[in-house]
């Protein structure tokens, strides 16, 4: 049957031309999604840092971010607290991890030890201790203690509670 033979070898050669073509296009279509890879960025030009007169009040502090403006807003809402729990402070001062950072006593381990941290925390601003305190641990990169780099992580999802008795353990630790 010659001529089945024939057809037969056609649809082979067709066959082998349509993979042909499909290889084809795929080798294209690698080729332009390997060109679409992301080409890095030149890192941008970093901004100056344009250091801001302190804010009235401010003594002691390097302020990064906490304009006059900040601290203005922080004192105008004075935060009210429960009542702190000093041994429930203590314990969150290791379960959160402070205690990688902060010794409870004088020495530095990444930022300041909390040895007199209460007197300190009410000599920082004019928003008084315990404001000063909830601001530093809530939005660590607004009050950056001098000598101190900003590398405290925002604790801003403790509870009114969680940071009372943090205060209140920070008070009980003069
Ligand atoms: C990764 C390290 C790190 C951790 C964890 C950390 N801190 Fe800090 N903290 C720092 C550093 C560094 C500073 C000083 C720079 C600054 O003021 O942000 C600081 C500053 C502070 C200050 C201001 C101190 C001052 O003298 O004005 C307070 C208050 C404070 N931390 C509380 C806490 C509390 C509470 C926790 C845990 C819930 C905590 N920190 C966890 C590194 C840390």
């Amino acid at each position: 049957m010659p001529i089945a033979r024939l057809s037969f070898k056609r649809v082979e050669k067709s066959r082998g031309r349509i993979a042909a073509a499909s290889l084809i296009v795929l080798l294209l279509a690698s080729i332009v999604i390997a060109g679409c890879t992301e080409v890095p960025n030149p890192t941008a030009t970093p901004v100056a840092f344009d250091p801001t007169p302190a804010a009235p009040g401010t003594r002691d502090l390097v302020l990064a971010g906490a304009s006059a403006a900040d601290i203005a807003a922080f004192a105008a809402e004075p935060i009210v607290l429960p009542e702190g729990n000093a041994s429930n402070g203590e314990a969150l001062h290791t379960s959160l991890g402070c205690a990688a950072c902060h010794s409870v006593g004088d020495d530095v381990i990444v930022g300041p030890g909390w040895k007199g941290l209460y007197t300190r925390a009410g000599e920082r601003t004019d928003l008084g201790a315990e404001d000063y305190l909830v601001q530093s641990i809530t939005k660590p990169s607004k009050f950056i203690a001098e000598g101190f780099t900003n590398v405290m992580p925002a604790f801003d999802y403790l509870s009114d509670q969680e940071l009372a008795d943090l205060i209140a353990f920070v008070k009980a630790n003069e």
